[in-house]
């Protein structure tokens, strides 16, 4: 009897046990499905600021290979097609979002100063900026970062080999592509640097003059190097025969690049900013782009400010100011200098700055305290630098963008190599207080020192709520954070792809106390009110920008991509079959 309930005891209590198990083991089972129920993207899509590059990228993804390879692929074809805009001379941040390790990484491939940098080095004797002397030419390049990004990449997070990823780009640069019409208002704008430079001028203009319009440019040099780069990897530009004919040409033409720079370039792998905004989860760049700090400062204040619509603007406007006057004061490059990352980007410090802003009237740059002085200037190209978005069927992810700073950057080729040197030193404060080319100023934070990376607003994005996750970014100059911002305002109130990169835009970077607009941002009503308020407006003639976003439906299991109207770029997507 003893026993038999013993054994009963034991059954029961074996029953139990068997039932908890089958219970977990189930539980995890659904647990799982739910979870690549989650992961599984209807399709993949790609849209990037040129036809060409985003074809290269389906091509990668139609092939096998991911939404990193396709990253490489569309980013060296950028570098050919759009040599106004980003190049294996110049550098980038590409955003990645890893679906198996669920990780989201910034690959940093931004620029770096030579090590011969000097903090005054674009100063004359009386202390004054040499004109130009940071934009154009040899001495405004920095050492370029893209290669080693791009090889990190393919490394890394790709499936397939360079050889694969880069063939378009080879084919293109050795075979030729038509000219797009950017192409020739930019060569119009930056005409004279482009003759100054004898490769330049041979590879990049026609007989010395700007091209026609439908003229094939072919750049066999660059086919070369872009060859050796996809057998050799990171070797084929930062040693040997490219290293060596970069420094040549840049040390005969009054630089001060060395082969231990380019053999001392490296990538970081940086953690992006990541906040909350009402229920969106934004994930954007980190230092040494402000991006990230200025999107997070401004969306906390508005979280705090909740503005309603008549003071809408308004608000917005002030909270932009407040952001970018921390971005003037307090960052550079992290590696150099400390910044107070965590306080800049927390609610509390957002709180204390919402209660120096004033509701019903703006506040004069001039009179914040800790302002910077100098004055800026609205003057900016804009349709340059370039941003591409993609995602693969197993739910990775790129947002990237990738500049060589101004139209051709520096305007320099060096000779036997195809590559053309960007011109991002620019974008350090060479003097503290005066503005650089897109009006921005600077302090001690972002002043120039040996290997550092100067202070960027490339603002590659993801968006993601329960329901819909965006992947995003635009060239602009100081412009990039606000069209970001205004990307979020589009994505918040459930707009499509299309609308969202063509919502109109506007602009407040503290310095010059102005409101920069596209016609349509803002109301007959809207510009009154502000102007009674205290606000300087300019409008934008022709718009800005050139946005590029992909957009995944979780709940209607629907992908869309959108590339902006006001660039040339192409959106695809393909449907899983
Ligand atoms: O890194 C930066 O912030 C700049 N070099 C980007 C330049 C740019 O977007 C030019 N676009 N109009």
């Amino acid at each position: 009897m003893l026993l038999e309930n013993i054994l009963q005891q034991k059954n029961s209590k074996c029953f139990v046990f068997i039932y908890v198990i089958f219970f977990l083991v189930l539980s995890v089972c659904a647990n799982a499905g739910n979870k690549s129920k989650k992961h599984k993207v209807p399709g993949y899509a790609v849209a990037s600021a040129h036809p060409l590059a985003t074809a290269a990228g389906i091509k990668v993804l139609a092939s096998g290979g991911n939404a990193f390879d396709a990253a490489v692929a569309v980013s060296s074809v950028l570098a050919v097609v759009e040599p106004y805009s980003s190049g294996m001379g110049g550098g980038g941040l590409w955003l990645l979002y890893h679906a198996k390790s669920g990780k989201t990484i910034m690959v940093d491939g931004r620029e770096k100063a030579p090590a011969q940098a000097t903090r005054n080095m674009y100063l004359d004797k009386q202390g004054q900026l040499i004109k130009g002397l940071s934009i154009n030419g040899v001495l405004s390049a920095g050492i370029p970062g893209q290669v080693a990004a791009l090889v990190h990449i393919a490394k890394k997070y790709g499936k397939l080999p360079l050889s694969k990823s880069m063939q378009a780009s080879i084919r293109l640069a050795e075979n030729g592509f038509r000219i797009d019409p950017i192409y020739i208002r930019l060569a119009n704008f930056r005409l004279k640097s482009l003759q100054n430079s004898t490769e330049s001028k041979k590879i990049l203009l026609d007989n010395g003059k700007v091209p026609a319009p439908g003229y094939l440019l072919r750049q066999r040099q660059l086919a070369n190097t872009l060859r050796l780069i996809s057998r050799q990897g990171h070797k084929g530009f930062y040693q040997g025969s490219v290293a060596r004919k970069l420094v040549d040409a840049v040390r005969s033409a009054g630089g001060i690049w060395t082969l231990e720079d380019l053999k001392n370039y490296k990538i970081v792998e940086r953690q992006p900013i990541v906040f909350q905004y009402r229920g969106i989860k934004v994930t954007s760049a980190s230092l040494p782009s402000s991006g990230g700090i200025v999107l997070a400062e401004i969306f906390n204040m508005l979280e705090i400010l909740s503005p309603a619509k008549q003071k809408k603007a308004h608000l917005i406007i002030e909270a932009m100011r407040f952001a970018y006057r921390d971005r003037a004061r307090y960052l550079g490059d992290a590696d150099f200098v400390k910044v107070a990352v965590k306080k800049l980007i927390s609610k509390q410090y957002a709180k204390s700055l919402t209660q120096k802003i004033n509701p019903s009237r703006a506040t004069p740059s001039s009179s914040l305290t800790n302002s910077v002085s100098g004055s800026a200037t609205t003057k900016q190209e804009s349709r340059h630098t370039t941003h591409f978005s993609i995602i693969d069927n197993t739910g990775n992810r790129v947002a990237a963008t990738l500049t060589i700073n101004y139209p051709f950057g520096s305007g320099f080729i060096a000779k036997g190599t195809g590559i053309l040197l960007n011109d991002e030193m620019d974008d350090f404060s060479s003097k503290p207080g005066s503005p650089n080319a897109y009006g921005l100023v600077g302090a001690e934070a972002n002043a120039i020192a040996a290997n550092k990376r100067p202070l960027s607003s490339m603002s590659p994005t993801f968006l993601e709520t329960a329901d819909r996750i965006a992947v995003l970014g635009t060239p602009g100059g100081s412009r990039i954070i606000t069209m970001v911002m205004n990307a979020i305002f589009g994505f918040e109130q459930n707009l499509d792809a299309k609308q969202i990169v063509a919502k109109k835009r506007y602009h407040h970077q503290y310095l010059p106390d102005v409101v920069q607009y596209e016609t349509g941002a803002l109301t007959v009503q809207e510009i009154d009110s502000l102007q009674k308020k205290g606000h300087k407006l300019k409008q934008i003639q022709g718009g800005y920008g050139n946005m590029q976003i992909i957009i995944w439906d979780k709940q209607k299991k629907t992908i869309e991509a959108a590339s902006d109207p006001r660039g040339i770029g192409a959106a695809k997507v393909s449907v899983n079959q």
